[in-house]
Parts: C-alpha cells; sequence; structure tokens
C-alpha cells in the first residue's frame, strides 16, 4: 500500500489474475441484468464519454434534465440494480475499514478514446465513508488532486487489479482519468478499461 502525499491510498497489484477473472464474471452478470448506457451532463446534455451502470440497492446516474443523483432502478429498464456481487463486498470489507456495507457500485466503461475529467465525488449524503475503486483491463494515467480544483494534481498510471481508496482528508480530492493506454492487458477481450466505484451513500 502507497500513501500519496494528499493521502489517497493506492495499492498497486491488489487483486491477482484469478481474482481479476472472478471479478470480472460478476461484473459481466451485472451488465447483462443492468445494461451498459452512456450518461448525459447535466444541463448541456452532452455525453460522457465512458458508460456506465451500476449494482448495488442505490446506483449513481446523472442526465440532461435532472443531473447527478442516486436511484435505485436503472434509467432505461425502470428495473432495480443487480445485487452487489459477493467478491465487490469482500473487497470493501477488507479495504474500507468502515461499520456499513457499501451500497452503491458504479461501473464504468472506458474504451481506448474515453476519459473522465476532474471531478470530486460529493453526491453522497455520509461523506465519513471512504471511496474505494478497482481497475481492471487496460492500464489509464489518473490525476488527483486536492480538495480545491485549482490544487496541485500528481498522475501515476493505475493497472489492473490496483486499487484506490480515498478516504479522511482525500475524501473529497478532485480526480479523473486523463487517458487510456491501449493494449495494455489482456483481461478484456476487446480492450478497454473498468472502473468499480463503491460507495456508502446515506
Ligand atoms: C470515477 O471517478 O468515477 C472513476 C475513476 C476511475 O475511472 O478510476
Ligand atoms: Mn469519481
Amino acid at each position: 500500500m502507497q500513501v500519496l502525499p494528499n493521502g489517497v491510498h493506492w495499492i498497486p497489484g491488489y487483486l491477482d489474475i484469478e481474482a481479476q477473472r472472478a471479478l470480472l464474471d460478476d461484473i459481466r452478470g451485472v451488465v447483462r441484468q443492468a445494461p451498459l448506457f452512456v450518461p448525459a451532463m447535466p444541463g448541456t446534455g452532452k455525453p460522457m464519454s465512458v458508460r456506465m451502470t451500476n449494482c448495488g440497492s442505490l446506483g449513481w446516474v446523472t442526465d440532461k434534465a435532472r443531473g447527478y443523483r442516486y436511484q435505485t432502478t436503472h434509467p432505461h429498464t425502470g428495473k432495480p440494480w443487480p445485487t452487489m456481487p459477493q467478491s465487490l463486498t469482500r473487497i470493501w470489507t477488507e479495504l474500507a475499514s468502515f461499520p456499513k456495507p457499501a451500497q452503491a457500485c458504479l461501473v464504468n466503461f472506458y474504451d481506448e478514446r474515453a476519459k473522465m475529467g476532474l471531478h470530486q465525488d460529493r453526491d453522497e449524503r455520509d461523506l465519513s465513508a471512504p471511496v474505494v475503486s478497482i481497475s481492471l483491463g487496460d492500464t489509464c494515467l489518473f490525476r488527483v488532486g486536492e480538495t480545491t480544483r485549482s490544487g496541485r494534481t500528481t498522475s501515476f498510471r493505475l493497472s489492473s487489479g490496483d486499487a484506490v481508496i480515498l478516504s479522511g482528508k482525500s475524501r473529497l480530492a478532485f480526480h479523473g482519468v486523463d487517458r487510456i493506454y491501449p493494449d495494455t492487458s489482456p483481461l478484456l477481450k476487446n480492450g478497454g478499461r473498468i472502473n468499480l466505484t463503491m460507495r456508502v451513500v446515506e
């Protein structure tokens, strides 16, 4: 485990290849029940470059009319989100050091052109709980800063199996994904990167 200057915890190689494959199988099951959708920015309706879905009792969604929020159902199918697989709840228990279970796991899929702008995770009512994230597939360039947008940022590469924990003073750190490095992992047959972000919402 490495602790970066801004308090971000990074565990390179947290999941070995077998654990990555097992988790990926579970995520495929989630995506079969709750298909990936294209999220849109509040106000402008501009599509984001990632595709996303969720599992757990709540899921994070965004669209032009209603903006960033959590809801209990998939925005297209109207069905409740799939249950969070045990592979994920186990990771939460091991890494979060928090008395409550995660309620939401956001699944982001990045193709080789996708990125994510610098932002804070602050749509949760309970900000005392950490955000635990796992990377699968191609490597990305991850950028993390301070709790103000203009604060100094550091960048590092997140590889398949790495875990990142935003907690304590880094819970509200600005972060984003600047780019994906194609063909850097054999895990996903057609390439790309999956990021799984577990959170307590309320
Ligand atoms: C996110 O902030 O939702 C995703 C971060 C990542 O892809 O590593
Ligand atoms: Mn985020």
